[in-house]
């Protein structure tokens, strides 16, 4: 095993003796960012080496510098004598194998990929220690916000206790338009694949899978607690509907997929699921596709961090920061040894006030069976909201509940499933202060 680090750290930018040579893999939205950047605003510690790329061929522009090796001969690029390795071509496999190789040869690797980080940055944070190798994933997290740097360093004088944010900027784009336009949920998502603010297979977006994963590396730097992105409970954008934003205003708040974990004892509560937030919140003021972050702490109460969360230029910025930082010796890979090596339980049972959405066909009786469910179980019903304007065969109501457990709810809402009134099966979502 060698201990060796392959790059030599250089105090200043005054004082290094040669440029770090970087390699890009990937030179898609993010690699060919990085590479614009590296192109075309120059910093001295810095020289973009080599860009690899399946079919290279297609990809290769003319603005690089002539001496840039194209290639699509990955090994030709691990054994190379690149300094720092930036991997922008995303996914599992074969992301994690190439970055383990890398980091194996004490090579310095940069990523933008949350889902490699959330699955297996503990692991490769343990091969960059073992090889004297340094890893930062800045960009895995909300582009081009530093909120990891932030979390780590900005704020380690605190104790965080909870981080919550707006993780995913095609939901944020797609819940805004909902709400300023009217539009429906199927309209506003074909609206953002058209704007390019969404990918032509959203699914990990809508379904919570791409804002879990980012959660999950927010709980490792903010909270310093081992969170898997498998065990944190997603619940779909999908399941708003545009009546929902009416009522939410009634109630001075909004919608918005919110990511959320808090710290109590051995115990990470954790879930990303549609909510309502006060209009006045930091966490109704993420604009289309911006992304927003608020720690929590001990002492230095709440924190907020509010950006672009992704894009090609905005997350090379990221990169590219990562890469300075890089230079100047600092890594991410000493996060493992402040993890709380205690396994820790994982939750969804946030108590909170919620809202739940019926629509029923209407007759008598149906409040007084919703309550008996309820009440059967300890929850207490706060009000009950109904617009007017409605066919009574498909009439939405609202019933706002005084705080209670998220899973208790549940069972009575299964119980509630049942119910002959109900056109469609109820809707539910936490309401946060
Ligand atoms: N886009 C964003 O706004 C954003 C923001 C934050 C983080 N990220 C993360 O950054 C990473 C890259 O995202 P991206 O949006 O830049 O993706 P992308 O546009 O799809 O680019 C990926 C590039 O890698 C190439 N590639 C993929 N697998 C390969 C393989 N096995 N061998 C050779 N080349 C391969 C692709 O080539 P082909 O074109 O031939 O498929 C493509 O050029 C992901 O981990 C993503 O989660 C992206």
């Amino acid at each position: 095993m060698s201990t060796q680090p392959k790059l030599e750290l250089v105090p200043d930018a005054v004082s290094f003796a040669r440029p770090f040579s970087v390699a890009i893999l990937g030179f898609g939205t993010v690699g060919r960012s990085v590479a614009e950047i590296l192109s075309y605003n120059a910093d001295p510690r810095l020289q973009l080496t080599h860009i690899f790329n399946r079919n290279f061929a297609t990809k290769r522009v003319s603005w690089t510098n002539e001496e840039v090796t194209w290639t699509d001969d990955i090994d030709s690029v691990l054994t190379s004598e690149a300094d720092i390795i930036v991997e922008a071509i995303g996914g599992l496999d074969p992301a994690e194998a190439w970055v383990r190789r890398a980091l194996q040869r004490g090579t310095t690797v940069i990523t933008a990929n949350k889902q490699l980080i959330a699955h297996h940055g503990r692991e490769l944070a343990q091969v960059a220690q073992d090889y004297g190798a340094q890893l930062l994933f800045g960009a895995s997290v909300a582009g081009g916000v530093p909120v990891l740097l932030a979390l780590e360093e900005g704020l380690a004088g605190d104790r965080l206790v909870g981080v919550s944010g707006i993780l995913n900027g095609t939901c944020n784009y797609v819940l805004s338009r909902m709400e300023s336009h009217g539009t429906s949920f199927e309209a506003a998502l074909k609206e953002a694949q058209t704007f390019g603010f969404a990918e032509a297979d959203p699914s990990s977006d809508i379904n919570g899978d791409d804002a879990a994963a980012k959660l999950a590396i927010l709980t490792q730097i903010g909270l310093k607690t081992h969170v898997s992105p498998n065990t944190i409970r997603k619940t779909p954008v999908s399941s708003v509907e545009t009546i929902d934003f009416a009522y939410a205003r009634q109630l001075d708040s909004t919608i918005r997929q919110v990511s959320r974990a808090y710290l109590d004892g051995r115990k990470v509560f954790a879930a990303v699921e549609p909510a309502l937030v006060p209009l006045n919140s930091a966490l109704a003021r993420a604009e289309g596709s911006q992304n927003v972050i608020v720690a929590s702490g001990k002492y230095g109460g709440n924190t907020a961090f509010l950006g672009h969360g992704a894009g090609g230029h905005p997350t090379a910025v990221a990169v590219i920061s990562d890469l300075i930082a890089a230079a100047k010796g600092r890594s991410h890979a000493a996060w493992i040894s402040n993890l709380d090596s205690k396994p820790t339980r994982t939750s969804s049972d946030f108590t909170t006030p919620h809202y739940v959405r019926f629509v029923v066909k209407d007759r008598p009786g149906i409040i007084a069976t919703i309550a008996t469910a309820l009440s059967s179980r300890g929850i207490n019903i706060d009000a009950v909201l109904q617009k007017s304007g409605f066919a009574k065969a498909e009439l939405p109501f609202v019933v706002t509940l005084e705080p209670c457990g998220a899973s208790v709810l549940r069972e009575a809402l299964d119980e509630l499933s049942r119910a002959d009134f109900l056109v469609k099966p109820p809707v539910h979502f936490p309401i946060l202060k």
